[in-house]
């Protein structure tokens, strides 16, 4: 059953053709060139990069997996959450494909793709497992039972962890998206250099997260070696770097273990852009020796966004007997499993 899935909820424009969890074909075009020189993404510069590249993307996505559009089953498509004008160019799309053939249209929602993800690379995904979703829009802890069956058990009180990672680059100058440079950068730092404290409400949950707190913490250390127009030597910004990287794993891994622990559940999985750090990877792995956890961490190419995420998913909620009308709206926030 071949699905086409689109994916444009944030600054990935992204196509992909799935057959169950064989992926045929998986396009993405980035748009960190545009966003790079504001540090950060601009909503209306997303919209209009995803309008010009989503006709090339889907003739490229069916070229690749040498499918005629005739074989296709249905379309699955990202409808919540994210950039509402984003969300509505993937939405306009996939409704003009599933109009003109004919077939079925599933409207799927971008953190259930993620959740989703590690079932692409992955013989069989074990449940019940602790889902983690860390990402630059959210970083979310979930009980997964099954399908469809997941529980929220905690999420970040203040800053996603990709959204940190992306706000220490650019306070140390560094460039967008920064994720991928700060984990490249930590590698020929020492993660001991600096202690960044990682804050806890009084009213937080043993499951929930902040990230904002560590941020602040950077900020001030990379003041004060800054005062009075001084120079930082590479070396002691890939220290901060990897001290920064360090503290946002530990916080990660924290919850995970605590969960494990409270749901008695070995079964942990991984998803989201944060999940292609190498830093959590190896952390991750670390403790499938040390905790004898059993760790699903899909390739980095599935942790980012992603429309084969979105097709499986929509291929199953299809399987399931679900689908939707022409009247799919996107929506902006929209959590799972409250
Ligand atoms: O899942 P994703 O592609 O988009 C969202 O749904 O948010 O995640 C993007 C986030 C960005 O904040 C980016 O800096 C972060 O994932 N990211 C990373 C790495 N690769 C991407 N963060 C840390 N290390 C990486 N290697
Ligand atoms: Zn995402």
């Amino acid at each position: 059953m071949k699905i086409l899935g689109i994916e444009t909820s944030c600054d990935e424009t992204a196509v992909a053709i799935v057959d169950g969890k064989n992926i045929l074909s998986s396009v993405v075009a980035s748009q960190n060139d545009i966003h790079a020189k504001f540090g950060g993404i601009v909503p209306e510069l997303a919209s209009r990069r995803h309008a010009e590249v989503i006709s090339i993307l889907l003739k490229q996505a069916v070229l690749e997996a040498s499918t005629p559009l005739t074989d296709i089953f249905g379309i699955a498509v990202t409808k919540s959450p994210g950039l509402i004008g984003a969300l509505l160019v993937g939405l306009s799309a996939a409704k003009a494909i599933a109009y003109s053939l004919g077939i079925p249209l599933i409207g799927v929602n971008h953190l259930e793709g993620h959740i989703n993800a590690a079932a692409l690379s992955a013989k069989e995904l074990p449940y019940p497992h602790i889902g983690l979703i860390v990402s630059g829009g959210h970083t979310s802890l979930y009980l997964v039972e099954g399908f469809g069956k997941y529980k929220l058990l905690g999420a970040t009180r203040d800053d996603a962890a990709g959204e940190a990672f992306d706000k220490v680059a650019r306070l140390l100058e560094l460039g967008y998206p920064g994720g991928p440079i700060i984990d490249k950068l930590a590698a020929i730092g020492n993660p001991k250099a600096v202690k960044f404290k990682k804050p806890r409400f009084r009213d937080m949950s043993e499951f929930d997260f902040s990230f904002s707190g560590i941020k602040t913490a950077v900020m001030l250390h990379y003041k004060k070696l800054t005062e009075g127009n001084r120079r930082v030597q590479e070396k002691t910004i890939a220290d901060i770097a990897a001290s920064f990287q360090r503290s946002v794993v530990e916080a990660l891994i924290d919850r995970i273990v605590a969960a494990t622990k409270k749901y008695s559940c070995k079964n942990v999985v991984v998803s989201g852009g944060v999940a292609a750090n190498n830093g959590l990877r190896e952390a991750l792995n670390n403790s499938k020796n040390v905790r004898q956890l059993d760790v699903f961490v899909p390739p980095a190419d599935l942790c980012t966004d992603n429309a084969a995420m979105i097709a499986y998913v929509g291929g199953r909620r299809l399987q399931m007997g679900e689908k939707d009308s022409f009247d799919l709206n996107a929506v902006a926030v929209e959590e799972i499993g409250l």
